[in-house]
């Protein structure tokens, strides 16, 4: 092989910012000694977040199957372990019968299905009302949200004029995968003054422009809570995009993964919207973030509603996942026994089940105050607004005010230079043209955050 080799063009083009120059920098300062208080990523327990014990302790039992033997013959040596962290590992272990070191079925342990769809019935309640009980057959088990998204773009960008709408700004998960697969991003603009809200005219506007290019549009990305808006989509909202799915023969691709950070505030999901109208519909969860934050451990599923038959074959979309799925064999296990826990938690009336509300509760209340504070000193920042209700782990203020020739990405690099803050710009998500952001995702330490806030606020002022 000579010394130069030709790469897939389509893997160079894929972007991806939150890990891009500005965070680069970030470790170069870190190196140098220079601290730095990293908001530019999602990743709680990579900032400081405590994994909940209940969790844990469980995933370890699973991971030491003899001592998880041991200690079901002699409860009395259960030492650190509570009872019902022992039997539920038994029960664990029992359901996935092959334990953590063997590959399962591919589309996860059938057990940790069926609780997914426990779950989903007890949370959106179409079960009891219109015989729409969520199907463990049609659920997906998946190494993060990430894998099912992946899994459902690849199988719907048959070709180069394939389109998925997705709002910008987005994750851009998205935009690298539709790239990689060779389809076409067409973006839709939520409204940010109105709080990032959507209507049809927004949604049509799109879809018109991309048919008058020849693009034939397949599916619809929503993201709600959104990243990196953090905004929380109202239910109003939510029914324009089942409108327009309906009529433009559209899928719809919810990502869910924020669905625990709200902070209070009601939250609806898609398949709740969508109820038994024959569009399909696809649900992403994960284990990395709400008030769990087990980003590396993997874990999340994909649920699939009215999968439609595919054309030229006798298989339904929901096979052909499948067929996708046992390529990569089977999701990891220690992530398919975390969804399990995600969507079960410790049983009422146990001894976890007091600490594990407590975790709970202390993550996420302290998730709300962090965003509190930097979004109160926004109001000190001459032209910084940020629209929307609270959610996600992310703020998104638009910089109304940069100096001329100045754009986020200058203003992020002299943020981090001068505080040590480390945010990823707009750019990095796309956005309306014209307009300048930073997402700021409000996980370090309290007092980390405490301590620079009145530094950023000094920074802003002098800069703009
Ligand atoms: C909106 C959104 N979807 C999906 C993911 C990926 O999550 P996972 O770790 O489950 O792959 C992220 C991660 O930040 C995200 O923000």
């Amino acid at each position: 092989m000579s010394h130069v080799v030709t790469v897939n063009p389509r893997i160079l083009a894929m972007e991806y910012a939150v890990r891009g120059p500005i965070p680069q920098r970030a470790a170069e300062m870190a190196q140098a000694g220079r601290s730095i208080i990293p908001c530019n990523i999602g990743n709680p327990q990579g900032l400081g977040q405590r994994p909940i014990t209940f969790y844990r302790q469980i995933l370890s039992l699973l991971e030491d199957p003899v001592n998880l033997e041991r200690l079901g013959r002699a409860p009395s040596d259960a030492g650190t372990y509570p009872a019902d962290v022992i039997e539920m590992a038994g029960e664990m272990a029992e359901g996935s019968r092959t334990g953590t070191g063997a590959y399962t079925e591919s589309a996860g342990f059938k057990f940790v299905r069926e609780a997914v769809s426990r779950f989903i019935d007890a949370r959106d309640q179409l079960d009891s009302e219109g015989g729409l009980a969520s199907d463990p057959d049609q659920v997906l088990l998946t190494d993060g949200a990430s894998g099912g998204a992946v899994y459902v773009l690849e199988a719907l960008i048959s070709g180069p004029q394939d389109g998925i709408l997705v709002p910008i700004p987005q994750y851009p998960l998205y935009s690298a995968s539709i790239a990689r697969c060779g389809g076409v991003l067409v973006g839709y603009h939520p409204d940010e003054e109105s709080g990032w809200t959507l209507n049809r005219s927004i949604l049509e506007r799109s879809l018109g422009e991309a048919r008058s290019k020849g693009v034939k549009v397949k599916a619809i990305v929503v993201i709600n809570p959104g990243n990196p808006t953090g905004a929380l989509l109202d239910v109003a909202s939510m029914k324009q995009v089942v409108d327009v799915a309906r009529e433009w023969d559209l899928a719809i691709i919810a990502d869910e993964v924020y669905q625990e950070n709200t902070y209070g505030r009601p939250w609806t999901s898609f398949a709740r919207v969508v109820g038994n109208e024959k569009i399909p519909l696809f649900s992403l969860h994960s284990v990395s973030k709400g008030f769990y934050g087990e980003c590396g451990h993997r874990g999340g599923y994909l649920e699939i509603r009215h999968s439609p038959p595919v054309e030229g074959t006798n298989l339904t979309l929901t096979e052909v996942l499948l067929k996708q799925a046992s390529v990569n064999l089977c999701p990891n296990t220690m992530g398919q026994f975390l969804v399990h826990l995600m969507v079960t938690g410790p049983r009422k009336g146990t001894q976890s089940e007091e600490l594990f509300r407590r975790e709970r509760k202390t993550i996420l209340q302290d998730l709300e105050a962090k965003a509190t504070m930097i979004r109160d000193s926004f109001s000190k920042m001459d032209g910084m607004e940020c629209f929307g209700r609270t959610g996600a782990m992310y703020l998104f203020p638009r910089l109304s005010r940069l100096p001329s020739g100045v754009g986020d990405f200058d203003y992020c690099m002299a943020l981090l230079e001068e505080t040590g803050m480390v945010t990823v710009n707009g750019a990095g998500f796309g956005q309306a043209e014209g307009t300048n952001h930073l997402r700021v995702a409000f996980l370090p330490p309290f007092e980390l955050i405490e301590k620079v806030m009145p530094r950023w606020v000094e920074f802003h002022n002098r800069y703009v």
